[in-house]
Parts: C-alpha cells; structure tokens; sequence
C-alpha cells in the first residue's frame, strides 16, 4: 500500500526510479511521480492514474539526476490527483518528500503551519513544510530531517531529496523499508523487486533507523544519530520470478507456480517415511507446555489460518482463527500456554502486526508464518516459519494461500507430535499426500474445465460458495477473489449454514459453487439437492468419482483423489482459474484491482 523508491549512486536515477516503480504498482495505483536533484534544484514530475501517464509526462518533458526519489500511491488521505501525488515538496522548492503509511498528528501540525501554502489533501505534505521550517531556522538537511521525524507520529516509511544535496534520507516507523547496495549504487524501496534487476545485497531496516545514502555508501543510525549495524543479506529471488514472464497477468503467472512454490514450501520439510514434519527453523521442543492455538490474520491470510484451525482441532489442539484486526482491538486471554501464530503474506499487515503487539507481555508464545524474509513481523514474534512460496505480487493471492495451508499443515502435524503425542501413522498419510500435492496441482492446471464455466456463468450478478470443514474457508476464499477481481456480488458460506438464512439469496440467476473434499459429502450433496429444487445452477469441485456428484451439478471442476485435509488446496485452485477467467472475460484489470493494493500497512 503506496510504493516508495529511491535512488543514488553514479549515472542518471530515472530510468531506475520509474522500473522500480513498476515492480512495485501492486502496492497502489492512483497517482505516481519521482523527484530528482538537479544542478538547478529538484525537479518534480507525477501524475494521477498509473504509472504508464508519468512515464508519458516524463518522455514529453525529460527530468534528470543521478539521485532521485518515487512514489507509487494508494490513496488514504484526499482523491488521486496531481496534486495529491507525491513526491510532496515546501513553498520554497528544497525539499521533495515521498512517504508510505499515515501520519495520524498531521491536523495539529497543518494548524501549527498555518502561515505555509498547502497544495495538497494529503497528510503527508506536513513533512516537506516541516522541513523548510526547520531549513529556514538554519539546521542543514540532516537535521533538519532528524527533527522533523521526531514531530511525526503515526505510521511511516519516508525518503527525502533535498536542493544541493546528492544525498537521499530516509527513516521508517511501521511501514517497510528496505536498502539495495550494488557496487555504484545505493536504493532504497518499501519492497526488494524495486531494485532486484539491480542489485540482490539488501538491508531490512527496522522501526527508528535512519538512513543516509549518497554516492559514497550509505549510513544507518538510530533516531539520535548513533550509527547502528544492520546487517547485508543476500536474496534468493531471481529477478524473472518477480516479472510476468510472458503471462499476460502476474495473477495468471502466480496460480500457474504453485506446483513450484509448493515444493519450495515443502522440501526438506516432510518426512513421510517416519511420520514426521521436520520444521528445522523450530528447535526441539520449541511447543513445550502450548495448550491452544490462535491464529491471527486478515483476507486471503484469515482463510488460510481458518483451514488450519480446523485441522489443529482435528488433531486435538484448541485453535482459533481470529481476524486480527478484531483481535488486536479486543484480545482474548492468552498466557504462557497459548501459542499466537501470525499468519501474513507480505508480514507487514498492519493489522496482524498490532494484534502480534496486543499480546505482547501476556506470557503468550509468537509465531509468523510468513513469505516475506526479513518483514516486520519475522521481527515482532519470537518465531518464524517462511511459507517460501517465492514473491506474490498480484494484489489478488493465490500460490501464497497454498503455500500457507501446505506449511501450515506441516506445522499442525509438528503441533500434534509436540503437544499430544499424535500418531506417525495419521502423520504418514498427511505427509504422503503432500509429497504429491504439486503433482496433483499441475494435473489441475493441465486439465481444468474452468475456462467452460467461466464462459457461461460469467454473466449472472451474484454468486454463492459452500463447503464443510476446510471446504468452509476454501468457499470463503473462492468468494474473496471472485468479488475482488470480477467486481460481482460472491459470498462464501459454511455449507452447513446455507438453510439458516442464506438460501433465501438462492434464485435461477446465482450460480452456486459446492467443494467437496472427501468428509461430510453426503451432507453437502444434500445443500446441493436443496438449491438446484431452488433452480440455481450448481458447480461442483470434487474428486473423480465423488458419489453421484454429476447427477446433482450442473457442472464438476474436478480434482485428484486425495486426503481429504489436502483437498482444500486443490479445490480452491480450481476456484482460483474460475475467477481469474471470469475476470477476463469481463474485461477488469486484474492485476490492479479497484480500490485495493497489495500489504496493507494501514489499520
Ligand atoms: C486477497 C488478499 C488480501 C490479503 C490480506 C492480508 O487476495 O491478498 O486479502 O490476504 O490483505 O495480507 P497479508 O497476507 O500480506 O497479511
């Protein structure tokens, strides 16, 4: 949510600013522009609309300079207009100011500035008129940055350039930001596939750094200027996998990997032989005296957590799902028996960040469960576990939901082994059927009919999507991204609770979609029964063979026979190609769906 980049080093920044800018729109959409320092001073250059109009104002009127900052921006304070774009800048041009998150005091501080022309909405241009407050008292750039920081308070990620100076400055406070160093440059970006083509030597900086870069290096301090040591790491994603690689949608791109990301998720992690998942990151014993579980996370993340809820209950363990961001407003008791497991793609939503935070001196256990290396949350819980699904950027979620439920599973059966003692036997049977999910997945991918059901339901204004146990999140989850990328009406259910008032919904014009995973079938057959005697026409996702199936659907999406805690993730890829097709049939633009941004870093 609201891309930054920046840029220092030798030869000119905009090319470099504007690519980065590109890897990184699925974080907004509604208005982008850069800021360089020239001889003359800083040249400014945005526009409302995506990044394709500012690459086009760029090519009328060229800007140059060798440092530079860019902003890609999803609207929270004020429309997405040129005037609401960043970079921001002061009344008299010596600063430009890009930034990320939400300055909760920025009322007091617009009055405090009364006598300053404001051109902009947005919270985020009190920062460039602090800084020329602080400029004209006589404090240089650095300071002047320091101090203005320090006035903020609320949630951010900023970078600023300043007039005569081949410096960039930038600082975070609960939204991300991350440095790339290659041999001649230094960037600075909210996420690595900013600069990936550049340079795969990063630093994750953390909550009150500060960071100075020019063409010399660059500096991290803390928020008093004492320098800290943060350490370079190397990142292990291939500049292609962040690309489209000739699919026309990274969304198209991301279902299509997952047969790769699952055995990413899976390798060297299962067992089957001796009925054990080795989750080495979790040192022996690590659930020692845990006697219940709550997961916390939001979208695509809660349906994962919700999937797993169900199979930890099935093992015995007391688990919950929780949205976390009721969670973070009101927790539930926890103490030195109750593991939190955070469940986050990018691991900086800011919502399962603040409920990690609302149990911080409970006594509780924490665990991220996350893709992101390096992202807050790996920071804020005692624990990780990456889901290494490889990076999602589609705003919509896909491989990193299998990716999730896969490691999640792994980490159910860990959970069961450590608190109840749980049989290598019903661990073997897991882990076999996760040892050929990919496979499974790519049979999916090869031979699906969507496409058949796409083509002939995309038109109805409504749908609605059922399933029992791990079906109830795979139907939520199906409903999540066919109303986030067709823009119709989609609801998910429990099965179960379809007579309890939903069925009311149920005419000739919504199109039911029912996952069947191989438990309680007979019960959904039953739902099935009752809403085609309401004349709606019904897709089935189920394996081959699943018991007079095609004599109650209209259409069967089907999927390999499989244990019936596996089924989930194969249904829902089915799901997934269903409202990927939808989409394109309807013309919506996919990757960049309305109103919506990948990582939520603002509650
Ligand atoms: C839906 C989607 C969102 C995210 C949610 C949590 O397709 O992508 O619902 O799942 O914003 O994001 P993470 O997993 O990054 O915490």
């Amino acid at each position: 949510m609201c891309g930054i980049t920046a840029r220092v080093g030798t030869g000119d920044a905009v090319d470099e600013l504007l690519a980065g800018l590109r890897n990184l729109e699925y974080r907004g959409y509604d208005s982008a522009g850069i800021a360089t320092v020239t001889a003359d001073g800083l040249d400014v250059i945005k526009r409302s609309g995506e990044i394709d109009e500012l690459c086009e104002a760029v090519e009328a009127s060229p800007v140059r300079g060798a440092t530079g900052v860019g902003h890609t921006r999803w609207s929270t304070h004020g429309p997405p207009t040129d005037a609401n774009a960043h970079p921001h800048t002061d009344c008299l041009g010596k600063v430009a100011v890009v930034h990320n998150g939400i300055i909760d005091n920025y009322t007091e501080l617009r009055d405090e500035l009364s006598t300053h022309e404001f051109t902009s909405e947005t919270d985020t241009e009190v920062v460039p008129h602090l800084i020329e407050e602080l400029l004209s008292a006589g404090y240089s750039p650095e300071q002047a940055f320091r101090r203005a920081v320090d006035r903020i308070s609320g949630s951010y990620a900023i970078a600023a350039v300043f007039e005569g100076s081949d410096a960039v400055y930038g600082t975070r406070s609960g939204s991300p930001l991350v440095l790339g160093r290659s041999d001649d440059c230094c960037y600075l970006a909210s996420d690595v596939p900013a600069f990936l083509e550049y340079t795969d030597e990063v630093v994750y900086l953390q909550d009150g750094d500060v960071v100075i870069m020019d063409a010399d290096g660059y500096e991290v301090t803390d928020t008093n200027g004492v320098g800290v040591e943060r350490e370079v790491e190397t990142v292990d994603w291939d500049p292609a996998d962040a690309g489209k690689g000739g699919y026309d949608h990274y969304m198209l791109k991301e279902i299509y990997e997952q047969p790769t990301a699952l055995r990413q998720s899976i390798r060297g992690r299962s067992n089957p032989l001796e009925g054990r998942a080795d989750l080495e990151e979790l040192p022996e014993g690590a659930f020692d005296g845990i006697e219940s579980v709550h997961l916390v996370a939001m979208g695509t993340s809660y349906h994962a957590a919700l999937y797993a809820s169900t199979l930890l209950a099935d093992r015995g363990i007391p688990a919950q799902a929780f949205l976390s961001g009721e969670y973070g407003s009101s927790p539930p008791p926890t103490d030195d028996r109750t593991l939190v497991i955070a469940v986050t793609q990018s691991g900086e939503t800011a919502d399962t960040l603040s409920a990690v935070r609302s149990i911080q001196g409970t006594g509780a256990q924490t665990l991220a469960v996350t893709n992101v290396v390096g992202s807050t949350i790996t920071r804020e819980c005692e624990d990780t576990v990456y889901i290494r699904a490889g990076p999602e950027i589609g705003v919509a979620a896909t491989k990193s939901f299998s990716s999730q439920v896969a490691t999640l599973t792994l980490l159910s059966e860990r959970l069961s082994h450590d608190i109840t003692g749980g049989t290598p036997r019903a661990t073997t049977e897991i882990l076999e059927a996760l040892s050929v999910l990919p496979d499974d997945v790519q049979r999916i991918l090869d031979e699906s009919t969507a496409a058949d059901v796409a083509a002939e339901y995309h038109d109805s204004d409504s749908y609605f999507f059922i399933g029992r146990g791990v079906g109830h999140p795979v139907s939520l989850e199906g409903a999540l991204k066919f109303k986030e990328i067709t823009y119709d009406h989609a609801e998910g259910f429990s099965a179960a609770e379809l007579k309890h008032g939903p069925l009311a919904l149920v005419t000739e014009n919504t199109p039911v979609f029912a996952v069947f995973t191989g438990r309680d079938d007979t019960k959904t057959l039953h739902n099935v029964k009752e809403i085609r005697a309401r004349g709606a026409p019904v897709v089935a996702v189920a394996a081959e063979g699943t018991d007079r199936i095609e004599e109650y659907a209209d259409h069967v999406l089907e999927i390999p026979d499989t244990h019936p805690d596996v089924a989930g993730v194969l249904a829902n890829v089915q799901l997934q190609l269903v409202s990927y097709l939808a989409a394109d049939e309807l013309s919506r633009p996919i990757d960049k769906p309305r109103n919506l941004a990948k990582s939520v870093t603002v509650e």
